[in-house]
């Protein structure tokens, strides 16, 4: 059984990961502590304890890891850079074996007939910039304080400089709603904070950080830079004025903060009604800044899981800051009919050819061509006497969101490339290693990979895609 979608000469099929759910190796090398490191050791944060500190032991097996990618068929890989690899204090010396490691993956991809994509910032922010350190020169206060994007450039030109040759697709920053939102007002990812004002800030700073990582990565004369974002598809609960309003809030909050500056140059103008005078009374934002952030893209990153049906909810909290927080602003509530992946979330693929569509309709030619940065499904993979996976449920999702990816692009949205999610089964932040995202299962007692059948349907597509 093979299926051939038949996507366009040259569309990319690739698969993903990110830094700090696969490398391990958190203290090997000279790397310095992220906030993710601080946030899974702190007890009760992380699901059973776990950590990144070993992962899938990327860092010593990158070259397996690569002859899966090579096996599978791949056209590109992408992957994330850990910034505590590369400036392990957040600003000051250059870690030149964190450099080195990157340009080793980097070299063993272009080996194997892989391109290589990468991402700077998958949220392994450098401690010191959260936290200074004792006698470290970084201020401190994460994405809450612009010297942060500052930083972050200063990041960038230093990897640029080191493999903007050889790697051709760069993105900036991955999904920046779970930065700022999920780290800063829900506190359900690192650093774990619970503010209003401070989830704001953080959001427009990664935005400006964005904005001189593009400067940094052109002035560097990188093939291709953009940036990825988790859009949601949001709908209403009911058609209510109150379930309505809450959608506009979550669009808001999820999609047009980041896509209003970034593709039509202005703040989103349902930004006071979703977040009151926590929006109007800020004194982050500059003059220029949305020039900066606005810079032309040579793609979207989009990355799609599921629909999100939005309910109203009454503010559960007399603390205006708490009004930032999602869950103090509207719920979420189960899809009826649909089948739901070990995530509880629910799968309903049409939803992700609506989403493309009317991003194509809002934005039209500001829409830059976009690329699938992620997609997948967790499930409760078992390991069948035989030895394999057979992750049927899996192979049901990606070949269902393979097919509506190619109706959005039969409705006119330009897509050149997909990216599945995941690699490998690997550390799924607050759920910790119970979640499998992978194609390829990892054993964590010995860091055997075994591909699963959702990995030889992938291959089997590629192929017939190749012809
Ligand atoms: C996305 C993240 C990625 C992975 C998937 C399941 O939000 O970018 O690292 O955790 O979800």
């Amino acid at each position: 059984m093979s299926d051939h979608l038949g996507f366009p000469p040259g569309f990319v099929l690739g698969a993903a990961t990110a830094s700090y759910q696969i490398e391990g190796a958190a203290r090997e090398d000279g790397r310095g502590p992220s906030i993710w490191d601080t946030y899974s050791h702190t007890p009760g944060l992380v699901a059973n304890g776990d950590t990144g500190d070993v992962a899938c032991d990327h860092y010593h097996r990158y070259r397996e890891d690569v002859a899966l990618l090579r096996g599978l068929g791949v056209g590109s890989y992408r992957f994330s850079i850990a910034w505590p690899r590369i400036v392990p204090d957040g600003t000051g010396p250059v870690n030149q074996k964190g450099l080195d490691f990157y340009s080793r993956l980097v070299d063993e991809l272009l080996a194997a007939g892989i391109e290589p994509a990468a991402t700077l910032y998958h949220w392994d922010l450098p401690q010191a910039l959260e936290t200074p350190s004792e006698g470290g020169s970084a201020a401190g206060r994460g994405w809450r304080v612009r010297e942060t994007a500052e930083r972050f450039a200063e990041y960038t030109a230093v990897v640029a400089e080191h493999l903007g040759d050889r790697v051709p697709r760069w993105i900036t920053l991955n999904e920046p709603w779970c930065s700022a939102f999920l780290g800063y007002s829900v506190g359900r990812h690192a650093p774990g904070a619970k503010e209003g004002r401070g989830a704001l800030a953080a959001a427009h700073h990664l935005l400006v950080g964005h904005g001189l990582a593009v400067r940094a990565l052109r002035a560097a004369g990188v093939r291709e830079v953009g940036i990825t974002l988790n859009l949601d598809r949001n709908l209403p609960a009911t058609g209510s004025p109150a379930d309505l309003a809450a959608v506009v809030r979550a669009d808001t909050q999820h999609n047009l903060v980041w896509t209003e500056p970034l593709l039509a140059g202005r703040y989103p103008d349902t930004e006071e009604e979703t977040w009151g005078e926590l929006i109007s009374g800020q004194d982050f934002r500059r003059e220029g800044d949305l020039e900066l952030i606005s810079q032309p893209l040579d793609f979207l990153g989009v990355n799609y899981y599921r629909p999100v049906v939005v309910a109203d909810a009454p503010y559960r909290e007399s603390d205006p800051d708490r009004r930032v927080a999602t869950d103090n602003r509207y719920q979420e509530v189960p899809l009826a009919g649909a089948r739901r992946t070990a995530m509880g979330w629910p799968v309903a693929p049409a939803t992700f050819t609506d989403l493309l569509v009317s991003l194509k309709e809002r934005y039209g030619d500001a829409l830059p061509p976009l690329h699938i940065t992620e997609n997948g499904s967790a499930e409760e993979d078992e390991v069948s006497p035989d030895g394999a996976v057979h992750d049927t449920d899996r192979v049901a999702y990606l070949r269902d969101h393979l097919g509506a990816l190619r109706a959005a692009m039969d409705a006119g949205v330009d897509v050149r490339g997909y990216y599945v999610w995941s690699l490998l089964d690997n550390f799924e932040w607050a759920f910790g290693y119970d979640k499998r995202f992978g194609i390829v299962r990892v054993d964590y007692d010995t860091q055997r990979r075994t591909p699963k059948d959702s990995y030889h349907w992938y291959r089997s597509l590629i192929a017939a895609q190749r012809g």
